[in-house]
């Protein structure tokens, strides 16, 4: 079968069904441009046609099962290349540990070509058809995900769409003065408009990168740069940018990735007087993309990075009917586990989490404990206000808990783009760190150690007991510290989010042992021994009832699920203290231990978990 004979049956098959959709969609957008509308379908079709046999199978499977992603099966695992193991020829030799750490979906960082010294970890690119020369090229890329799918790995990989780096070719152009390349940005010969943007719309780098928009000697004009000033704003008003933006995404899922991650995606549509983030155009645009793969690409799926508050996040994941993103980040639910950790009261999870358990199960949210991120304070603060805590001040108590300030506290974090006017700094630091590991070993303290491991570990069991997709930060699982060395590194020193972005420890992978003789081996061997329980019992499934075990302990976490007979009790101790549980009359199996307990109260050491297993059938 020829590739034409497909174009002609598959392809028009998939458009036609969503053909009405796109026209309404795309011309409410750009009103009548029917140039840009023919230039759309062609890049649609000349992606069709470039995708690889092997990966049209796999859509055709995924079409069948379109459900692959929301079961329990998927274990993910996110990492920078070069911190990995210094390049994609690296990661490909390594595919055996990726595979040792149960991880069957793997993130790799922004590996397209950028400027080192102005790149902010790889999001601003200057050729989304090339990859970084330091770390291998697009063939490797291609031969890497290849391997992958051979091996049964879904490969994720950032689409940064918001911005271009200034180096850019549209950007060398627009700074020479190209109109055309121009009208792809949003760049203004004064600062009237730019100063009546400043009016509405928030900083996301206070600290780091103030204001929105940078003076471009070279261009003689104002640009909008939201994020850094080297990382110029696309105008998606215009629909040159988003065909071409379109084309890029379509390249990268021809080149094997398996899901997109749209980087900043509440951002890419601006309107003056607005906050510039989640506009209404922001879903047709997702929405349009979402189904541009539905025709070229239907096994890909979209993970949005929304790092806003629930009630924003949500319709991200589009209408039943009319889906948008396939994935996005649990984020309030990660910041209220740090929240619990300083606070030791589970109140505000337990509120968050049955707000998550509460949504439809088709929704799939992406768990982490952190990522290469910052971890900013976005709670529930009218919550939390009931029992006096007010969001200053308390942002205040988390960081200084966070940064091991406040006596009894062990973890070892460093603020981000601490703003003093606003009192809104974030946190940075690797989780064996904000657990206490560091600190431990810094004091020699066994006792402190063994604490700290425990909660490293009770972490990740909690975020295995969660529905969705876990995923584990490169390095977590073997306990990595805090990387000091971006302090000497003139282009990292200021943004403190490299503190957790450390090189691998091989000497720590290859000292790993089977038992738990030291403390690498210790978490390494209780992650991989939950993720593999995880997998072997039904209950984890995406379709599981999941409920908030209400109990009378402010320091207890309980979750309920239940699934096909079998009934789960989880149990977290988020408390420095032994705390005794009661729980339901019956017989448990414990799955860590493989004891069987008949009592009706569980103790629970310092920062300790359960999973109690009940089978009703
Ligand atoms: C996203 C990335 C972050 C980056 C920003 C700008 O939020 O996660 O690391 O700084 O986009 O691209």
């Amino acid at each position: 079968m020829n590739n034409q004979t497909v174009v002609g049956s598959e392809y028009d098959k998939r458009y036609k069904k969503y053909k009405d959709e796109i026209m309404s969609l795309y011309f409410s957008l750009y009103p009548n441009d029917h140039k840009a509308y023919d230039y759309f379908l062609s890049v649609l079709k000349k992606a069709f046609n470039d995708r690889a046999q092997n990966l049209k199978c796999l859509d055709e499977e995924r079409i069948k099962s379109s459900d692959w992603y929301k079961g329990r099966n998927l274990i993910g695992m996110m990492m920078y290349v070069d911190s990995f193991a210094g390049n994609l020829q690296g990661v490909y030799e390594h595919l055996d540990y990726i595979e040792s750490c149960g991880i069957n979906y793997l993130h790799l960082m922004p590996l397209l070509e950028s400027p080192s010294e102005h790149s902010d970890g790889g999001y601003a690119v200057s050729d989304f058809r090339k990859v970084q020369p330091t770390l291998g090229t697009m063939s490797d890329l291609n031969r890497l995900s290849d391997a992958c799918h051979e091996r049964g790995i879904s490969v994720c990989l950032d689409f940064v769409m918001n911005h271009t780096s200034e180096d850019h070719e549209w950007a060398k152009l627009a700074k020479k003065g190209d109109p055309v390349n121009q009208s792809k940005y949003f760049m203004y010969d004064n600062w009237d408009i730019p100063n009546l943007y400043e009016a509405s719309v928030p900083q996301v780098f206070p600290q780091t990168a103030p204001g929105n928009f940078t003076w471009c000697e070279e261009a003689n004009k104002v640009v909008m740069t939201t994020f850094y000033p080297y990382q110029w704003d696309l105008n998606y008003a215009n629909p040159m940018v988003f065909n071409d933006m379109l084309d890029n995404m379509l390249f990268l899922c021809n080149q094997g990735i398996d899901i997109i991650r749209l980087d900043a995606v509440p951002y890419i549509w601006k309107e003056l007087y607005t906050s510039c983030r989640n506009l209404p155009q922001v879903h047709k645009l997702i929405r349009l993309m979402r189904l541009a793969c539905e025709i070229v690409c239907p096994g890909t799926l979209l993970l949005g990075e929304v790092v806003m508050e629930p009630s924003k996040v949500v319709p991200y994941f589009g209408s039943i009917e009319k889906p948008e993103c396939h994935l996005l980040y649990n984020v309030t639910t990660m910041a209220t586990t740090w929240h619990t950790i300083a606070t030791q009261d589970t109140r505000l999870l337990r509120h968050q989490l049955t707000q998550v358990f509460s949504m439809p199960k088709e929704y799939t949210f992406l768990n982490y404990l952190r990522c290469h991120d910052d971890i900013g304070w976005g709670l529930d603060y009218p919550y939390l206000q009931q029992f006096g805590q007010m969001e200053i001040p308390h942002k205040k108590y988390l960081n200084d808990f966070l940064t091991g300030k406040l006596s009894g506290s062990f973890s070892r974090g460093e603020l981000y783009n601490d703003d003093p006017r606003l009192g809104d700094a974030r946190l940075c630091g690797t989780t064996a760190s904000l657990c206490g590991i560091e600190s431990a070993l810094e004091s020699n303290n066994e006792y402190a150690l063994a604490d700290a491991v425990t909660l490293d570990i009770m972490l990740h069991a909690y975020m295995l007991t969660l529905s969705g997709i876990p995923v584990l930060y490169s390095g977590d699982e073997i306990a990595q510290l805090n990387d000091y060395t971006y302090r000497n590194d003139l282009y990292k020193m200021k943004d403190s989010r490299y503190l957790h972005r450390g090189k691998l420890d091989w000497n720590a992978v290859e000292n790993l042992k089977d038992d738990s003789s030291n403390v690498v081996s210790q978490v390494f061997n209780g992650i991989i021994n939950l993720e593999k329980l995880r997998r072997f019992y039904p209950v984890f499934e995406g379709k599981a009832d999941v409920w908030i075990i209400n109990n009378d302990n402010d320091h207890i976490l309980g979750i309920g699920r239940y699934h096909n007979g079998e009934k789960l009790t989880a149990l977290f101790n988020f408390s420095h203290t032994t705390q005794n549980v009661p729980v339901e009359e019956g017989s448990y199996l414990d799955l860590v231990t493989g004891e069987n307990k008949q009592s009706t109260t569980i103790t629970l050491n310092p920062n300790s978990f359960v999973w109690l297993m009940q089978n009703l059938k």
